[in-house]
């Protein structure tokens, strides 16, 4: 598959654990003509992942990965990752900390996104702590994982208005529907290198 720059496709995997609805926004992004990715693996730690039917319809290739052993399904996750020939992983709602070891494995390919302004509301439960806090902003983040929980370098952010009457639900589907435009911005941006 060539991109609008003439070049191949830089091929991704995307982790996810639950919905899924970033990865299917990558999804769709990924099919563009200015898409400098496309999307060869979804991998999940849930079998039950909504994402995963989707990945199933749209003829994907999934794995599920048991995580009973963290040492050896991450050594099966980096097998897989090289026999796909994967450049980058984008986790997205991926509800497990990848280790030190991995990551020195698959340095400065792994990206993930958050629903704060980092380096604000690191962690779960994100919008309730914006509102409790009585913030005017919240917004996404994509940045590159590091070791440390929701720390590594920001590629990009996008804002977003706390209203008065917003409840951690309906900030949260505020903030996600910007999610999904966000996360293919980054991962393009960062393969204009490339
Ligand atoms: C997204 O809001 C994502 O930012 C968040 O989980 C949700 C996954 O939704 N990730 C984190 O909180 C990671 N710290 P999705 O499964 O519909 O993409």
């Amino acid at each position: 598959m060539i991109a609008s720059n003439g070049y191949k496709k830089i091929a991704i995997a995307v982790f996810i654990s639950g919905k899924g609805s970033n990865f299917k926004s990558l999804y769709k992004f990924s099919k563009k003509k200015n898409s400098k990715f496309k999307i060869n693996l979804v991998l999940s730690n849930n079998r039950n992942a909504i994402g995963i039917e989707f990945a199933k319809k749209n003829k994907i290739k999934n794995k599920i990965i048991n995580y009973k052993n963290i040492d050896l399904a991450e050594k099966r996750i980096l097998y897989i990752l090289k026999k796909n020939n994967i450049g980058l992983v984008c986790l997205a709602g991926f509800m497990r900390i990848l280790s030190r070891k991995f990551l020195k494995k698959f340095k400065g390919k792994v990206l993930n996104i958050h629903p704060s302004l980092l380096p604000k509301y690191k962690g779960l439960n994100t919008h309730s702590k914006v509102i409790k806090n009585k913030e005017k902003y919240s917004g996404c983040t994509v940045h590159y994982v590091n070791s440390k929980l929701d720390s590594g370098k920001i590629i990009l952010q996008k804002k977003v208005r706390v209203y008065k009457n917003d409840n951690p639900k309906s900030l949260e589907k505020r903030v996600l529907s910007q999610e999904h435009i966000l996360y293919s911005k980054a991962v393009n941006k960062i393969l204009i290198n490339l």
